[in-house]
Parts: C-alpha cells; sequence; structure tokens
C-alpha cells in the first residue's frame, strides 16, 4: 500500500516484515536518529531505514522524496510512517545504495593516492546533472520536455556525502544517486518563516555550484572546496582555475558550473544537455576501477 494510509495494525505488520541488519550511520544530521541496513524476512531484500525525529525537516523530506519517486539518480522512497514502535519518530524505507556515499569513495581514493579514471567522472556529472535537471524542471532525460505544471525542488545540500552509489550489475559503473532531502526546499509549501528566507534565497543554480563542487573533490580527491554558494554571501575565493590533468570538456564544464554570478551560471537543464552533447560520438570506454574502490 503506498504512502501509509494502512491501519496501527496493519502498520505494525509492515513494521514487522523488516529486521535490522547493522548500523550504516549514526545519525549526523539535524535531526535524524540513526540510518539502518534491513532485510524484508520473506525475501532477503536489502533496504534502508532513516529514522528521524518528526519536524519540518522530516516533512520537507518526505514531500520532495515523495514527489520524485521515478528518476534514476535519486534515491528511492518505499515507504514513509510513525514508527509503531518510536512515537515522534519517523521512518523512512528507502532503496540501499550497497557502494555508500561519495565521501567515502574520495576518502578511499585518497588513501590510495588514486586519481579516478576521467570516464567516471563524465558517468558521475552526467547522472548527477540529469537529477539536478528533474528535480528543478521535471525533466526526465536530455530528450524530454518540461511537464505543464512542475514543482521545483531545490535541494539545497548537494555535497559528496549526500551522494550515492548503487551497483549496477548492467553496467561497469555504479548508479550515482542524490539523497537526504532534509534542507530541501518545494515550491508550493509552505515552511517556518526561520527557514523560508533562507530557503528563498537559494536557487537552482545554488545546487549547481555545490554539484560543480562535489566534481572537484571527486577529481582532485579532496574536500577542499567551500560549497556554500557565493550569492548566500559566503566570501569566495575558490573558483575553478582550470586544469592541465583534465579534458577541455571537463575543464569547461567545471567552469559553467562554478561561475561566481549565479545569474550567469549554467542551469542544471543546460548542463545536463551540455554534458551529454560533449559526450555523444564518444565511445564509452569503461575502464575497469580497483575493487577496493567500492569499499
Ligand atoms: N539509501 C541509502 N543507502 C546507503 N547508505 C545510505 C543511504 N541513505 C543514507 N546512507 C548513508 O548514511 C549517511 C547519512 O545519510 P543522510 O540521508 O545524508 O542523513 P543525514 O541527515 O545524517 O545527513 C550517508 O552519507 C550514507 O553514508
Ligand atoms: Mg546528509
Amino acid at each position: 500500500m503506498p504512502f501509509s494510509q494502512r491501519s496501527t495494525m496493519d502498520q505494525l505488520s509492515y513494521w514487522n516484515e523488516f529486521e535490522r541488519v547493522k548500523e550504516i550511520s549514526r545519525g549526523q544530521g539535524i535531526c535524524n536518529n540513526g540510518i539502518y541496513l534491513i532485510r524484508r524476512r520473506r525475501d532477503d531484500a536489502r533496504f534502508v531505514l532513516k529514522s528521524v525525529g518528526i519536524s519540518e525537516i522530516a516533512e520537507a523530506e518526505k514531500e520532495a522524496l515523495s514527489y520524485l519517486r521515478s528518476h534514476d539518480s535519486i534515491v528511492k522512497l518505499i515507504d514513509a510512517f510513525v514508527a509503531p514502535t518510536r512515537p515522534q519518530t519517523m521512518a523512512f524505507i528507502m532503496e540501499y545504495c550497497d557502494y555508500g556515499s561519495l565521501h567515502s569513495l574520495i576518502n578511499r581514493i585518497n588513501r590510495h593516492n588514486y586519481r579516478l579514471p576521467e570516464h567516471f567522472i563524465w558517468h558521475a556529472f552526467c547522472s548527477l546533472s540529469c537529477g539536478l535537471a528533474y528535480m528543478h524542471y521535471g525533466i526526465t532525460d536530455y530528450r524530454s520536455s518540461r511537464p505543464a505544471h512542475w514543482r521545483r525542488i531545490v535541494h539545497r545540500d548537494i555535497r559528496p556525502a549526500n551522494i550515492l552509489l548503487k551497483s549496477d550489475r548492467h553496467h561497469r559503473y555504479p548508479r550515482v544517486l542524490i539523497a537526504d532531502f532534509g534542507l530541501a526546499h518545494m515550491s508550493g509549501l509552505t515552511y517556518h518563516p526561520q527557514f523560508n528566507g533562507e530557503r528563498e534565497r537559494f536557487s537552482g543554480r545554488g545546487d549547481v555550484w555545490m554539484l560543480g563542487c562535489a566534481m572537484v573533490d571527486l577529481i582532485l580527491g579532496t574536500s577542499g572546496m567551500t560549497p556554500i554558494p557565493p550569492e548566500l554571501g559566503q566570501d569566495c575565493r575558490d573558483c575553478w582555475a582550470p586544469s592541465g590533468e583534465i579534458s577541455s570538456g571537463l575543464n569547461l564544464a567545471l567552469e559553467a558550473c562554478l561561475t561566481i554570478d549565479n545569474k550567469k551560471r549554467v542551469s542544471s537543464k543546460d548542463l545536463m544537455l551540455g554534458l551529454v552533447e560533449m559526450r555523444q560520438g564518444e565511445r564509452p570506454k569503461r575502464e575497469r576501477l580497483p575493487e577496493w574502490i567500492w569499499g
């Protein structure tokens, strides 16, 4: 049954279909009470349970994820309901991204002093630009057009810890997905005035800036970029200086994301189109990556 219109008894039996396997992350977010790997008893399928104190943040996450349930680059919410065994707590059941976060991947490549092949960077960049274009405009891929009524969602917290990887047996590289919509702003929703001003100052171009920062970290194996977009008043000196170590196309795409003036910064839609166009005609030479890379 979608989105928990169940009775309390049904809710409890649904809850009992799962059992906890292990803790993935101890609640670090503002009101996150922990993230667990769980298994469904009947078929051993794996999911993630994110348990979050009931709050505006939990509500924002639920609204955004319920709206965005059909894109390959966005983590899928399976269900969300008040936890039967823990009042004041909301349970999110989500698809499990078995290769963890981009943040952990960056730490591993950093420890091994390893540089990712550019093909993997393009793969991540393209997947994430498609995810952003979908959130911002409702475009499902580069060929599709914009739906007439789309409730734009701005994520506001695109960074390596909120980007997840999921193995894909049909492809050499894992899927790359956007997660953690706790700070998202969705048009048409009213937020607490304390949050609203800041949420409104932050447009889709802020997400594009943050994506550029995450890609720089992925290329360099660092966490050096300040991800806060300059339009939020942060004194920002570290914009992208073209590097001879990467192709001119990738340099160009990073410059377009990391343009300080947000009115001149590329939109997610144009970024997606540009990246797809630059990749067209190119043979996908997907190099095999070392096994340790996935943790
Ligand atoms: N669906 C998932 N699959 C695998 N790991 C996940 C999943 N969701 C979250 N995680 C792990 O938990 C961490 C924190 O999750 P997140 O949703 O960002 O919560 P927080 O509110 O604590 O930032 C992520 O960086 C990732 O390592
Ligand atoms: Mg997070």
